[in-house]
């Protein structure tokens, strides 16, 4: 009999098919997902399951659980898993890195280019058919070559992100507990600086930390007051990394000049004084969302999840030393 595999919501056809090959697929084909009382039900008799940010798996959801194998989430962020809980109920958790850095740091760039030189304003502007004349301080925004970044998380997406700066000639600071190597700090001319240093100096902070209890709400009020007036910040990590109210008064009362922002505190809900200002450029959670980045996303997630039920060590995981011991003892 082949390993029964629950995916929770619609992913790219070609991992459905890759799935196929190797497992019996329970598919929810639909954007929904399931809520716990649907999902718990739906997991029994499956080895694995493939999982999206949306599906929360809380130690209590993960005593729940009998017989699984792998939570292969079809994401880089993990924080929906309580992977301690897993690896103590002796359960696999992967996620998705690398496949995905680039096109995220692409469109962090996107969004602190587009609330710098003020792009959605102008094709709001046009659209409403508001220009008449050209006017020498028609919607003037802010420079972004040869001006200051601050990084906060200096992993695979920040780092790529810092690569992007160089090629606009930006100053690129970085704050981070674990120092980067010398030899990046070197290529990318990084200068690792206190939290408070990067938040004066810069002139765009962009967010690039996992979300954790240490980084929740990193970006608070004291944080965002710390800030130049003309600075602007872009959040592409996880919504509760930035107080999403203080954020807003932020935009509104002048503490700092803009944002682009694509995740959220309590998504797919955006605080409602967000949606009235014109200095913030609002995505849905779509940093990762190119055709390529989100099938090779499926395609992982779908790998990790055959390698684990085939009894080969999946690509990606979270917890390897789970892997270790069950290796271990059926080698012992
Ligand atoms: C991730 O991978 O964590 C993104 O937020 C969803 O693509």
């Amino acid at each position: 009999m082949k390993p029964q595999v629950l995916v929770t919501k619609r992913i790219f056809p070609e991992a459905i098919e890759y799935l196929k090959q190797h497992c019996d697929v329970d598919y929810n084909e639909n954007d929904d997902g399931l809520p716990n009382d649907q999902l718990l039900p739906r997991l029994r008799g499956k080895q694995a399951i493939l999982a999206q940010l949306t599906n929360k798996f809380t130690a209590e959801v993960m005593d729940s659980l009998d017989g699984l194998k792998i939570i292969a989430n079809v994401a880089v962020g993990f924080d929906n898993i309580d992977v301690p809980a897993a690896t103590r109920k002796g359960i696999l958790v992967s996620n998705t890195p690398d496949v995905l850095t680039d096109t995220t740091a692409d469109f962090a760039f996107a969004l602190l280019l587009a609330a710098a030189r003020r792009v959605v304003e102008g094709h709001q502007y046009l659209h409403a058919g508001l220009w008449r004349k050209w006017a020498i301080d028609l919607l003037v925004g802010q420079d972004v070559h040869h001006r200051t970044l601050g990084i906060f998380g200096m992993g695979r997406i920040g780092q790529a992100v810092a690569r992007r700066a160089r090629g606009f000639s930006m100053r690129v600071l970085y704050h981070d507990p674990v120092r980067a190597p010398e030899a990046l700090e070197r290529e990318l001319q990084l200068e690792l600086v206190s939290k408070d240093q990067l938040l004066r100096e810069s002139d765009f902070v962009s967010l690039h930390v996992p979300l954790s209890d240490s980084t929740r709400k990193l970006m608070g009020e004291p944080e965002l007051k710390l800030m130049k007036k003309t600075a602007i910040l872009v959040n592409t990590s996880r919504g509760p990394v930035a107080d999403e109210a203080a954020v807003a008064r932020a935009l509104e009362e002048g503490w700092i000049a803009g944002a682009g922002l694509d995740v959220f505190e309590k998504e797919p809900t955006v605080h409602p004084a967000l949606l009235k200002l014109t200095n913030v450029v609002l995505a849905p959670h779509i940093a990762s969302a190119s055709v390529d980045t989100r099938r090779e996303m499926s395609m992982l997630a779908a790998r990790n999840a055959v390698e684990a039920l085939e009894g080969r060590r999946p690509p990606t995981l979270l917890n390897p030393q789970l892997w270790d011991s069950i290796a271990n003892s059926k080698g012992a």
